[in-house]
């Protein structure tokens, strides 16, 4: 039997003119965290929203606030993050920041610290971090933009953090976020993921709560 998994909207794709809504609509659709994605233009060819967008969002939902960082330098905005109302802040393994203290900052504040992959980055990177950190996102898509195709070969990275984690003995979150939809969702369970990260299907989808159920 498969379990049953988290699911993650990114904000990503949702109207940007209408955060409010949007988060109570998709909180009454019955996501489990909110996904927001900050890329700083240098790190990724995109530009999104910085702290003040995430707090100004944290007021109008209880769900716990999932801040994935694709930015250069992370260290440098963990408090601001946290500030802003963050319960979790992942950031890139290949980003400028010393990872080691990078995670420390994030675990100082009191919340939740997780390592991301890209595509072409071998699993075994996060491996001598396991005990130190909540959450592993692997990438199954390069990150940047919303909208596309899922890369199924990440799936293996999936199984892989789940045998390191039990064999550690650590308490792993595995999130996948990239191209997930209702036909992939059940292979990246059946991988192992705890928490699907879903943007275009969760917020281009005609009913939300239908589109969220399955994916569960
Ligand atoms: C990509 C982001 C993802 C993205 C997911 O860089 O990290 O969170 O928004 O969107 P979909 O589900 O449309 O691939
Ligand atoms: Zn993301």
């Amino acid at each position: 039997m498969t379990k049953q998994a988290k699911i993650a909207p990114s904000m990503l794709s949702c109207d940007f003119a209408n955060l409010q809504a949007e988060l109570v609509k998709v909180t009454n659709a019955g996501a489990d965290y909110i996904h927001l994605d900050v890329m700083d233009g240098h790190f990724v060819p995109n530009i999104t929203f910085g702290a003040p967008v995430v707090a100004a969002m944290r007021p109008h939902t209880k769900l716990p606030f999932d801040v994935h960082l694709m930015i250069d330098d992370p260290l440098k905005y963990v408090n601001d993050f946290a500030d802003a109302g963050a319960d979790i802040i992942t950031f890139h393994i290949e980003a400028k920041s010393p990872v080691m203290k990078t995670i420390s900052a994030i675990k100082a504040r009191g919340i939740g610290a997780g390592l991301v992959i890209k595509p072409n980055t071998p699993v075994q990177s996060v491996f001598p971090y396991l005990s130190f950190i909540d959450m592993v996102l692997v990438m199954s898509v390069e990150p940047g933009f919303g909208g596309q195709s899922f890369m199924p070969q990440q799936l293996k990275k999936i199984e892989a953090l789940q045998h390191a984690a039990k064999d550690g003995g650590h308490d792993l979150l595995i999130e996948i976020d990239g191209g997930i939809n209702a036909q992939n969702a059940p292979l990246a369970i059946a991988a192992g993921a705890d928490i699907l990260v879903a943007g275009t299907a969760v917020f281009k989808a005609q009913n939300m709560e239908e589109a969220i159920n399955a994916l569960r």
